[in-house]
């Protein structure tokens, strides 16, 4: 088991527990003062063996980003409240990020914020959701727009819990990791799972240190997400085949690779190198040719980083990738050409 320590400036430091079955010290890591936990869970999510030294009520919700919704957590809320947990008791969310964001959430907000742990159980959700702070809930007009930042009291990534994770579910979580490869955690797929996951959370949490807002440097673990987030919208909206969020970053990577070549900051070896990079982790990369620059255009607008102009994390050939605005959209409609010419 490997332990990483997160210091947020904003909030205590607590720790993230990366192995089999460590989600078990959550038994004896309950914070002093506790006399409720109230756990958010999923039926399909694997039982936790949980022996407490509270009173422990269980509220369970649907699968999929519909739980993650201002009814949903509204209903939770008033579970939390007709149960009379008060401000030392705990929100135990145990699921992947849908979970831990909708309960990291509730626990932000009621009595204005309580204590909150999550055991979790996805890929993507022990090497990103679970860390950082960010919680929330999508509206019908975009995902994530109801939120705050709000740190648990631990972390427990147990790998155990990812034995019964389908495979695509697996691969999504694949999908998030590529991005650390262009964040400075190289060789990711070479080296054991806990291992993995453990260096993709240390990476974070020296994110999270330095820039807990998301004001500057935490942005660049957007990579691959300007294009991802458009096709996986497009997913939704079912103009294309529905994509996981992991699968829409991996295919996002390779369109900032493109874009990032044809603005001249990557040569032919970076531009390569991307696609080696993205081979290793064995990722369906493919982007289907019906997809249009003009379909993806009002979600780039729309991203979160954009500020009005066509803004994308691009790698360049030495340093880190950088946020680069005002990117025209004839630029945009070349990298996407170039991407379907490149073999
Ligand atoms: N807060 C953040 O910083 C942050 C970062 C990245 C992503 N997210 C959010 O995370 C969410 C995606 O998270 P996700 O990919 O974990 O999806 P998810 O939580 O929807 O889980 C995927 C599926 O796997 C199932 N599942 C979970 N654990 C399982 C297990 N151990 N065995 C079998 N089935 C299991 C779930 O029930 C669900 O059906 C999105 O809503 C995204 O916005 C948040």
């Amino acid at each position: 088991m490997i332990s990483l320590r997160v210091e947020p400036p904003s909030a205590l430091p607590y720790d993230v527990h990366v192995g089999r079955d460590s989600s078990l010290l959550v038994n004896q890591s309950v914070p002093e003062g506790v006399s409720k936990v109230f756990v958010v869970s999923q039926e399909n999510i694997p039982r936790v063996d949980l022996s407490l030294d509270a009173d422990v009520f269980f509220s369970y919700v649907e699968n999929g980003e519909a739980a993650k919704s201002l009814s949903v957590a509204g209903n939770l809320l008033e579970q939390m409240s007709k149960l009379s947990l008060g401000r030392n008791d705990l929100v135990l969310a145990i699921g992947g990020g849908v979970v831990s964001d909708l309960g990291g959430f509730v626990a932000s907000v009621y009595l204005r914020g309580i204590r909150y742990q999550t055991i979790s159980t996805t890929l993507l959700g022990q090497i990103d959701a679970s860390i950082g702070g960010k919680t929330g809930v999508n509206l019908p007009t975009g995902k994530n727009l109801v939120g705050s930042f709000w740190h648990p009291s631990s972390v427990y990534c147990d790998t155990a819990m990812l034995d019964s994770l389908d495979e695509r579910e697996f691969k999504s979580g694949l999908g998030e990791m590529v991005k650390y490869e262009f964040l400075g955690a190289s060789g990711l797929s070479l080296t054991s799972l806990e291992d993995s996951i453990a260096r993709c959370v240390s990476l974070k949490a020296d994110f999270v240190k330095e820039d807990e807002r998301e004001g500057g440097r935490r942005a660049l673990l957007n990579y691959g997400h300007t294009f991802g987030h458009a096709l996986e919208s497009l997913g939704i909206l079912g103009a294309i085949d529905r994509i996981t969020h992991g699968e829409a970053v991996a295919k996002g990577i390779r369109f900032a690779a493109h874009l990032a070549h044809l603005l001249g900051r990557i040569d032919d070896r970076g531009l390569d190198e991307h696609y080696e990079v993205l081979s290793k982790f064995s990722l369906d990369i493919s982007i289907p040719m019906s997809v249009t620059i003009d379909e993806v255009l009002p979600f780039i607008v729309r991203d979160k980083k954009s500020r009005g102009s066509i803004t994308f994390v691009l790698a360049q050939s030495h340093g880190e990738p950088s946020v680069v605005r005002d990117i025209s959209t004839n630029d945009l409609e070349a990298a996407l050409q170039a991407l379907h010419r490149y073999s």
